[in-house]
């Protein structure tokens, strides 16, 4: 202990108030479906108490949830004591955790040799066991408290997944009795279809697709679950007979896998402790394009006789670990909601929050879209309320904590007028969107130059938020072109400007006049136009006068050269006839102009680079065997010209790795660490189209 004697008393009361917080959250979220914090607040209070207790032994209990899975079963459901306890996983936290794990088990097992583990994912979604007797399924449970299961038999055999009858690839006998246990998980898809529909029928949204596949699960009706879009991985088995003697838990799954279950397909065998960190590492970047929730990645000793020589404790065994990600979820209390106006007028809501830490960054502000979304999920000024941030996405609020309300929140009301300029606010039908309708209102402007200046767009370097902010005030700058007669002497009346100061930003000016078509469409701000589609118009049109001049026909058929676009007609549409409204608006054809008269300069160079081929732009590239279409030479020019690197080994760092015929062991190395692999064909595709179209699915952040 750091800060000298503690009181007992204090100690043990801490410890019961724990236990006691730790049962209720463990009831909310394994038997309602309906937690009240966030895991990681969960993860926090287990831990403590570990602590605690593993500090002060004389109050240990065999109660205690530290000692325990789950939580006591829903009495509306049969149940059922199962041979072989589903035990619990110890969480990693860090780096060191994984390092201290590998230690243990080397101690253990009294071995110096490196451990060899099979790494798999860690679905977020209900642990189930599957009982077999010859080959027939006779029995599935849910983990309930580890020992004592509810019995949904009839549910999970509706899951596709789930073989009703066990057969192997070469017809022989199936195990007399097999315990095999899995993952069942809702798709991210299939969730947000899911509550789409319960949205329009009036049934309350589940706040994520853990507990959207649990209530799936513990249903009386098996009519419900056989709707829902659930699938199982499996990743173990319980008790068994009848079956060979299998050396490793890998060689267990690929038994699994030939009676017919699904295994997930990042497992990763034979891996050491070194690439266990990197494979981490690299999910991590791809987690949020997968398909389904992972919220960390399990990591198994793979010898099963390693695995039986270091046995469990109480509550988990010790040869498997969970490696968790940085949260993504925090709970945290809403100060206020105040109305942002965008460029485009859409007055949108904005949460403060009391700051919360989450996956270490600082959140203090989150979006509500609109007022539809805020009276649908019910937030109030002064709820406490579960935040989610994922990737770079803005925070958003998944849910009320409606067991914190104390009656004193306020409800929140739109207001009909715009909170910047005071002009008529109007919703039109049909659209959630609130709209500021004066197209001079300063924060209209405000944003809109902010969009001209940034990335991406004309990308004035030093033309930060505050910057623009004081301009618009101060009504220096109205419109675009007007950034182009700033000088010196204007900007250094400014607050917090130098001389050196205003000779950059007059200098990053002059330099964002030499600009690409596409990014100078972007820079508009068109409603619609995002980067994509302002990369598609620009490939399609020789220069900006035949574009505005285009008709409705000539934009569609632009907009519909990718795979991306082109099943989606009606969006399409949208987009389509939103750029001819605006080029027939007087007032923006004269923006053009104004734009043009001011020195910018349109490049319409149609290379690689001026496309910003995202797909190679700034990526790391391996080469391995040999390609036929190019030399090695080639290839490397290629990619440095679409603003990609070439590296002669593979690491956690490489992007991609191009294999051609006979490929060597680095194609072995990027499979371990999970690297994506593409053959000659497909990097020829994306070396050449340019189109931002990802080679691998999910692979795109757009
Ligand atoms: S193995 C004793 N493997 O994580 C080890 N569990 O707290 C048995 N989970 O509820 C579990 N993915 O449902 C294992 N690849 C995976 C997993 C996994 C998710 C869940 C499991 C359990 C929780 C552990």
């Amino acid at each position: 202990m750091d800060d000298g004697v503690k009181d007992p008393a204090d100690i043990k009361n801490r410890i019961q108030a724990l236990r006691e917080a730790l049962r209720h959250h463990n009831y909310r979220y394994y038997v309602q479906d309906d937690p009240e914090i966030s895991d990681a607040a969960y993860d926090r209070m287990f831990r403590e108490l570990q602590e605690l207790e593993t500090a002060h032994p004389e109050f240990a209990s065999a109660d205690s949830p530290t000692s325990r899975v789950g939580a006591p079963p829903d009495a509306a459901l049969k149940t059922v004591r199962r041979s072989v306890p589903m035990l619990s996983i110890n969480n990693a936290f860090t780096d060191a955790d994984i390092y201290d794990f590998d230690k243990r088990v080397r101690k253990h097992l009294r071995s110096d040799d490196p451990i060899r583990y099979t790494m798999e994912l860690k679905l977020d979604g209900i642990a189930v066991e599957l009982v077999y007797q010859d080959g027939m399924l006779i029995q599935g449970t849910t983990r309930g408290d580890g020992v004592t299961g509810e019995v949904i038999t009839a549910n999970l055999k509706t899951i596709k997944t789930i073989p009703g009858l066990l057969r192997r690839q070469d017809n022989s006998f199936p195990p007399q009795r097999l315990e095999v246990r899995g993952e069942v998980i809702m798709t991210r898809d299939g969730f947000s279809r899911l509550n789409d529909d319960r949205l329009r029928n009036n049934d309350p949204p589940f706040a994520n697709a853990r507990n959207a596949a649990a209530g799936s699960l513990r249903q009386l009706d098996p009519a419900v679950t056989a709707a829902r879009p659930l699938m199982m991985f499996a990743y173990g088995i319980g008790d068994f007979s009848g079956i060979d003697h299998y050396a490793s838990h890998y060689d267990l799954l690929c038994m699994l896998a030939d009676l017919g279950f699904t295994i997930n397909e990042y497992t990763r065998p034979g891996v050491t402790i070194n690439d266990v960190i990197d494979i981490f590492r690299h999910t991590e970047t791809i987690r949020e394009s997968l398909p389904y929730d992972i919220d960390g990645m399990v990591i198994k000793v793979d010898s099963l006789e390693q695995q039986r020589l270091l046995g469990a404790t109480s509550r988990s065994p010790r040869w498997v670990i969970a490696y968790k990600f940085a949260a993504v979820q925090e709970t945290t209390t809403v100060e206020s909601i105040e109305i942002q106006v965008g460029r485009t007028g859409t007055m949108t809501p904005v949460a403060n929050l009391r700051p919360v830490r989450i996956g270490g960054v600082m959140v203090s502000r989150a979006t509500l879209h609109n007022e539809d979304e805020i009276s649908r999920k019910d937030i109030r000024v002064g709820d406490t309320v579960l935040v989610q941030r994922a990737g770079d996405v803005i925070p958003e609020i998944v849910k009320v904590i409606t067991a914190g309300r104390t009656g004193r929140e306020t409800i929140f009301r739109m207001r009909d007028t715009c909170p910047a300029c005071g002009s008529r606010a109007i919703r039109i039908q049909g659209e959630a969107a609130t709209r500021c309708v004066n197209p001079f209102c300063p924060a209209q402007i405000k944003e809109r130059i902010k969009h001209f200046s940034s990335k991406g767009a004309f990308d004035i370097d030093g033309f930060g938020d505050k910057l623009v902010e004081q301009l618009v005030d101060r009504d220096i700058v109205r419109s675009f072109a007007d950034i182009f007669r700033l000088d010196r002497s204007v900007l250094m009346n400014l607050d917090r400007m130098g001389e050196k100061s205003a000779d950059n930003i007059i200098a990053a000016i002059e330099k964002s006049k030499q600009i690409d078509f596409n990014a100078f469409l972007y820079s508009l701000g068109i409603r619609h136009v995002g980067e994509h589609a302002a990369r598609l118009l620009a490939d399609a049109f020789n220069d900006v006068e035949q574009l505005m001049a285009a008709g409705t026909d000539q934009l569609d058929e632009a907009l519909r050269r990718t795979e991306k676009s082109a099943g989606k007609k009606e969006e399409r549409l949208v987009v389509s006839d939103s750029v001819k409204r605006f080029f027939e608006d007087p007032h923006n054809q004269e923006l053009v102009r104004q734009l043009i008269d001011s020195g910018v300069s349109i490049s319409y160079r149609r290379s690689l680079t001026s496309r910003e081929n995202r797909d190679v732009s700034g990526k790391t590239f391996v080469f391995t065997g040999t390609l036929k279409n190019f030399s090695r030479d080639e290839a490397r020019a290629l990619v440095e010209q679409a603003g990609g690197r070439i590296s002669g080994s593979v690491s956690s760092r490489t992007d991609y790795v191009v294999a051609g015929a006979d490929p060597g062991s680095k194609l072995e190395k990027a499979e371990t660490l999970g690297v994506p692999i593409m053959d000659e064909e497909t990097f020829a595709r994306i070396i050449r189209s340019g189109t931002g179209e990802a080679p691998f699915p999910g692979g795109d952040p757009q």
